[in-house]
């Protein structure tokens, strides 16, 4: 089994996206699968500019990009991949736009103009299945801790896989990603940090024995590394110890700026 890892975070392999999964591959390897990270941040892929040249019957699905950037490489390594993790940092409330770039070069795989009805009941254009078709994980990292901030990425992916057929085979999503401890030790369980990395390790194995992520290990990797009680909340929206939280969350924020260990 071929695992393939699309890392779109601008830090590249020094991240935590990256180190994630490193994790993750651990357990997929030890389970006998071949694995490769792609960090688009090293590559260039070009903007598509909608120039349409790869609908017009001469120029048919090739794009004018191709041999000028490294789109074509990417679509290879993913058409000969059995998996694909899309791992993507939180932007602004969205994916990182070197993945949506990515995404926008499908449109040269695809005849836009042949209609198409999804095996999940939608109408779409036609698309190259050997390309999009593929069972993924999104793998979501953010230091906030509101599960709210990466719901436009999650709810991206969900109608990724309606619209394309491709399986949805588990979500992982790192809130408070900066709070994790990165000499914690996947083998040890003391910390949360050591759970979640124990988690990820057995996602890794569970992709390649079962082709899934089972529901009990995607809770413990995506479990939350700081709880608030639940009477936080409430008492901020009084404005009760709104300073104290606000000056605690200035010195986690320091710490979280250390990162650089990745
Ligand atoms: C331009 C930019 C925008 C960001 N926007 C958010 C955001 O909206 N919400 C959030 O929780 N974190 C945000 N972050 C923080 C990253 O999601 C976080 O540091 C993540 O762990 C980075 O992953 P990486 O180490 O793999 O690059 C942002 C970071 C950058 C550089």
């Amino acid at each position: 089994m071929r695992i393939l890892a699309i890392n779109s975070s601008f830090r590249g392999s020094k991240g935590v996206s990256a180190f994630l999964i490193d994790k993750l591959f651990i357990g997929a390897i030890e389970k006998g699968a071949e694995c490769e990270t792609i960090h688009l941040a090293e590559l260039q892929i070009n903007h598509c500019i909608d120039c349409q040249l790869c609908q017009t019957p001469k120029h048919l699905l090739k794009c004018t990009f191709d041999e000028k950037d490294n789109a074509s490489f990417v679509f290879r390594k993913m058409r000969e991949a059995d998996l694909i993790i899309f791992a993507t940092p939180v932007y602004v409330l969205g994916m990182s736009s070197l993945l949506k770039t990515l995404f926008e070069r499908f449109y040269s795989t695809a005849k836009v103009g042949e209609f198409h009805f999804t095996k999940s009941g939608m109408f779409f254009h036609h698309g190259d299945q050997s390309l999009t078709q593929k069972p993924f994980v999104p793998l979501v990292v953010y230091d906030n801790l509101e599960t709210e901030m990466p719901k436009n990425i999650i709810s991206y992916f969900k109608t990724y896989s309606k619209f394309t057929d491709a399986e949805l085979v588990g979500t992982l999503i790192r809130k408070s990603a900066g709070m994790l401890d990165v000499s914690a030790s996947p083998t040890s369980n003391h910390t949360i940090s050591d759970s979640i990395f124990q988690a990820y390790v057995q996602a890794g194995r569970e992709l390649v024995t079962q082709k899934k992520i089972s529901k009990l290990t995607e809770k413990k990797a995506n479990q939350p590394i700081i709880r608030l009680p639940f009477f936080v909340k409430p008492m901020l929206k009084l404005g009760i110890g709104k300073e104290q939280i606000e000056k605690g969350h200035a010195r986690m924020m320091k710490s979280v700026m250390k990162r650089d260990k990745f």
